[in-house]
């Protein structure tokens, strides 16, 4: 039995990567540690919760003191890390918590797995990290694994030191450790402060859809479960010491991916033609907003054999489906609702 710390797994991605660890992997335990902030919820994992390889730790990562004495109890294999603040608007109002979450809080996991893990042999600490890191592109070029540090929001610059602390215990401590970089995800159990469940809900609210400036930014998009797969395989083929760019070759302008959105809303809503693409709004544009992301995923394809299972069509049209059939969620959510549904669950 292998023994797995998965951090943030109440959360968007790390919920994905729970389900597919512990429905995949039977002879894996998978503990879940989550503080379950605002962007935690447990109920993304209703139906695992009592599968007999899973548990789930409530716990803060940036104390240390409970961090240490969950690995002293646990005697973990491997930490697949996620558990972060995620969103660059939070990071410019309040970069603080994402020193504290992001830098603090890693370094604690780092700490706790060196004090801890008597030998380093078979041990992993896989830091999931974004490609946000590297900076913005202009018009051309791809972000590679050679491409330089150059964050620019205090959310990206947060998650580039943790990158260079997960690096450091690397090199000055011998902790076998593997990152992986990856673009905008989308899909099923996505807060709806980012910008594609954000939009899906004002359309279904007919409320305005907030684009920042004239909205030619660029973002690539991978639909979640398809990076939960490359994560699944990063974890299991990658090597020690090494990072990857996970990427769905799929750039798309905000303002083409908005009226996309709108398209395909008004269809499945029984809208006329036109009346989503009604509601967006040219808003004020974020403080050092990047231009454009685009991820070079050729070292994982060539060297691991991932790809994305989808299209962006087929993620988009199905996750426009999830969130019309989960309007329950996406009311809980929005209410901070799912910290009733935990005290009820699990107090
Ligand atoms: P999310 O905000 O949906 O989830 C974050 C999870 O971490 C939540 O469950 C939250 O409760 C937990 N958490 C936050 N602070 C914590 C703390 N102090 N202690 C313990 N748990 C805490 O984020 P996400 O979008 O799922 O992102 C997960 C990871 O993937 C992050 O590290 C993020 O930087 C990275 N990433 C995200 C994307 C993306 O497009 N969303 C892309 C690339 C990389
Ligand atoms: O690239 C990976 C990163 O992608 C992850 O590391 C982050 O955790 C994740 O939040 C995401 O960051 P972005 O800032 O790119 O995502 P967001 O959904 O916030 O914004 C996508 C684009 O849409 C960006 O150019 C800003 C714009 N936007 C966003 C919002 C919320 C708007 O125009 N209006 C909005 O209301």
């Amino acid at each position: 039995m292998k023994k797995i710390l998965v951090t943030g797994g109440a959360g968007f991605i790390g919920s994905h990567v729970v389900r597919r660890f512990v429905k995949n992997y039977p002879t894996y335990h998978i503990t879940n540690l989550d503080a379950l902030t605002y962007a935690g919820n447990l109920e993304n994992l209703k139906d695992i919760e009592d599968y007999a390889n899973y548990t789930f730790a409530k716990a803060d990562i940036t104390d240390y003191p409970a961090i240490l004495k969950i690995f002293k109890q646990a005697n973990f294999d491997a930490v697949i890390h996620l558990a972060a603040e995620s969103h660059v608007d939070r990071s410019i109002n309040d970069p603080m918590a994402f020193v504290r979450t992001n830098v603090l809080g890693t370094v604690n996991l780092l700490q706790a797995a060196r004090e801890t893990w008597a030998s380093f042999e078979g041990k992993r600490f896989y830091h999931v990290s974004t490609d946000e890191v590297y900076g913005s592109l202009g018009e051309n070029g791809l972000f590679t694994e050679e491409t330089p540090y150059d964050p620019n929001s205090p959310y990206s610059a947060s998650k580039a030191s943790s990158d260079h602390f997960v690096r450091a215990y690397g090199e000055t401590y011998g902790l076998p450790y593997l990152i992986s970089n990856c673009s905008n995800n989308y899909g099923p159990n996505h807060f709806p402060e980012k910008l594609i469940p954000l939009f899906i809900n004002n359309i279904i609210e007919n409320k305005p859809l907030p684009v920042y400036g004239d909205g030619n930014y660029t973002r690539d998009w991978l639909y979640v479960i398809d990076h939960a797969a490359a994560i699944d395989q990063a974890f299991h083929k990658g090597k020690n010491g090494e990072t990857y760019n996970i990427g769905g070759f799929n750039e798309w302008k905000n303002i083409d991916l908005v009226n996309l959105l709108c398209q395909l809303m008004d269809e499945k809503l029984g809208r006329e033609a036109g009346d989503s693409a009604k509601l967006i709004t040219f808003v004020k544009d974020r403080p050092g907003h990047d231009l454009r992301y685009a991820i070079d995923a050729t070292k994982i394809k060539h060297q691991l054999g991932w790809e994305p299972s989808v299209t962006f069509e087929e993620g988009l049209s199905s996750t426009i489906d999830w969130y019309l059939n989960n309007q329950e969620w996406l009311t809980r959510v929005t209410s901070g609702a799912y910290q009733t549904y935990y005290k009820e669950q699990y107090e």
